[in-house]
């Protein structure tokens, strides 16, 4: 019997504890497989494990599991482990559950018994209430082994399902994850790919080739930048499996063990808070862009900005940062792509978002300068009603305290979606800047003015005139404010301490829904 890939990095301790028969198992067949691994640039499963979690805190669970496969000569390849290595131990001090799959072991692919050692730590981590993190790297259902294989990946995805809102679930994609077996990360809450050595499809560039007569690589096809930019499968990536592992550690610090606690407060003490550069990132004219990064950056407390899906639709900006000590999540319109509208991709890039945060007690702010739902007959034909109506549906169910500052403007159906004060936002400020409206002035005075401008003699001036009348009427907060649609206009160095201070009031908030099932969201 041999073994997979059991890492050089402090494994003494472990190995101590394994008996002797394994130890001569490790020492005798491992290190060819492990130098394979670490040639194609990617740790091994245990180092992975180990890089992962606070020093000498794993602890294996089913490390002897092997196999059950006696056809294709099976009986004679065993591998103690049987490719998937599963456990618990501590990030910061926190319990999580973990599986890391070993390539090194038939290609890190899926027995039964591999799908059962995942499963158990699964159902530990539900019962415990702690964040389940499984580390991909697998070349799919064990082909040995047919349909138990098969089997064993619907009794992970059935128990993806099941934790789903009830612990925070992490995948990193570190090599191949290919086939159905894409459909567990999916389902978890956030999919993190490392350049160059992963990728994922439901069908590998062969099978499209022979479908659709289409040349494709893998990396192309699946790799972790087409997942960051134009699929939107990947919340993040990184440049190799070290920087993966730290980005889970640092996305872990952002969210509580499970939907019945609150993240950790970090220790805090209120002093001015106020921020002079704030008042300088709006353009005097309303149609140059600005970044709202900036206006993040602004805000929250210093270099806390864990940005997701930042490279996919960049009109909206999403992502956890910390306030006054407090972790939130924050959605953002962002002027400097496509004027900030909202469309199909970051209608439904908001609006997961939005949900996760509901689900695991992450306070939302909105930051709003919107002009609007993106027009045209590519965001009608691939469903603008239906993926900006998610948009709408998740925030108008989040319970969890919402603030939204408009920074501009707040245009037409998209100043509802956008977290109003009528979808049940708790508080809503503007800023002075602020345009409240149901479209831009221009457009406006056009529709409403139409017979007056075409019998002017001058049909510029006299539209330029009406655009005047409507902008003085309506581009600013105050009538907005008068209905009380608007709490507060701010001046915007002084949005960081109204903003510590309003979620502080919030804290305790509660709401009661109707008894129901589950909501219909338009999927
Ligand atoms: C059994 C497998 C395996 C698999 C790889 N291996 N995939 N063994 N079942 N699915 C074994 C190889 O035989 C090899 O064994 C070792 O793992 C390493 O594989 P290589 O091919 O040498 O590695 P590499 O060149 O890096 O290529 C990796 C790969 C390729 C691209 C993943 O192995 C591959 O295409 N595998 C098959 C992928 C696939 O079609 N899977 C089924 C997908 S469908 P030795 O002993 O030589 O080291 C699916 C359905 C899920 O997953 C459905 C869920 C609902």
């Amino acid at each position: 019997m041999r073994f997979g890939a059991f890492a050089r990095i402090d494994m003494e301790d472990k190995i101590k504890n394994l008996n002797e028969k394994l130890k001569e198992a490790y020492l005798g067949g491992g290190q060819a497989r492990i130098d394979k691994q670490h040639q194609k640039k990617k740790l091994t499963a245990r180092e992975r494990v180990i890089y992962l979690l606070d020093d000498n805190s794993f602890e294996e669970i089913g490390a002897l599991v092997t196999h059950r496969t006696k056809s294709f000569g099976m009986d004679k390849q065993v591998f103690y482990g049987d490719g998937v290595v599963t456990g618990y131990g501590t990030i910061q001090g926190r319990l999580v559950y973990v599986f890391a799959q070993d390539f090194t072991v038939f290609g890190g692919s899926l027995s039964e018994t591999h799908a059962e050692k995942i499963c158990k730590i699964m159902d530990l981590a539900v019962k415990v209430g702690a964040p389940l993190i499984g580390l991909n790297d697998s070349g799919g259902a064990r082909i040995q082994e047919g349909v138990r294989s098969l089997g064993g990946y619907a009794d992970i995805f059935y128990r993806n399902v099941q934790a789903s809102g009830v612990i925070p679930q992490l995948s990193a994609i570190m090599g191949p994850c290919a086939g159905g077996a894409v459909y567990s990360p999916a389902m978890t809450d956030f999919t993190l790919m490392v350049e160059d050595t992963s990728y994922m499809f439901v069908t590998g560039p062969n099978v499209v080739k022979t479908v659709t007569n289409e040349n494709v690589t893998s990396e192309e096809l699946g790799g972790a930048s087409t997942h960051s930019t134009k699929s939107g499968v990947a919340h993040k990536t990184s440049s190799n499996d070290v920087e993966c592992l730290e980005d889970i550690k640092s996305l872990l610090s952002y969210l509580p063990q499970n939907n019945t606690q609150t993240p950790t407060l970090l220790p805090f003490e209120l002093k001015d808070e106020v921020r002079d550069n704030l008042s300088t990132i709006i353009p005097d004219n309303a149609n140059k862009p600005y970044d709202m990064h900036e206006v993040i950056k602004g805000i929250i407390d210093e270099d806390s900005f864990y940005e997701i899906h930042k490279d996919h639709a960049e009109n909206i900006i999403v992502g956890f940062a910390r306030l006054g000590g407090r972790s939130i999540g924050i959605v953002a319109n962002q002027p400097m792509y496509l004027a900030g509208v909202l469309d199909v991709n970051s209608s439904k890039k908001a609006a997961r978002f939005v949900r996760f945060c509901d689900c695991f007690n992450i306070p939302l702010l909105t930051l709003e300068d919107v002009p609007g739902f993106l027009p045209g007959t590519d965001q009608e034909w691939n469903g603008i009603i239906v993926h900006g109506a998610k948009l709408l549906y998740a925030f108008s169910e989040a319970t969890v305290p919402r603030i939204t500052v408009i920074t501009r403007k707040a245009y037409g159906g998209a100043y509802d979606v956008m977290n109003s004060k009528h979808i049940g936002s708790d508080m809503n400020f503007a800023w002075p800047s602020a345009e409240i409206a149901v479209m831009g002035a221009k457009g406006a005075a056009e529709i409403i003015f139409k017979k007056e401008i075409n019998a002017a003699e001058d049909k510029e001036a006299k539209w330029k005139e009406k655009e005047a009348e409507y902008a003085q009427l309506f581009a600013n907060p105050y009538s907005a404010a008068e209905r009380g649609f608007i709490d507060e206009v701010i001046l915007p160095k002084n949005t960081r301490r109204k903003l510590i201070k309003a979620f502080a009031m919030l804290e305790d908030k509660e709401v009661e829904r109707p008894k129901r099932k589950h909501g219909n969201i338009p999927l």
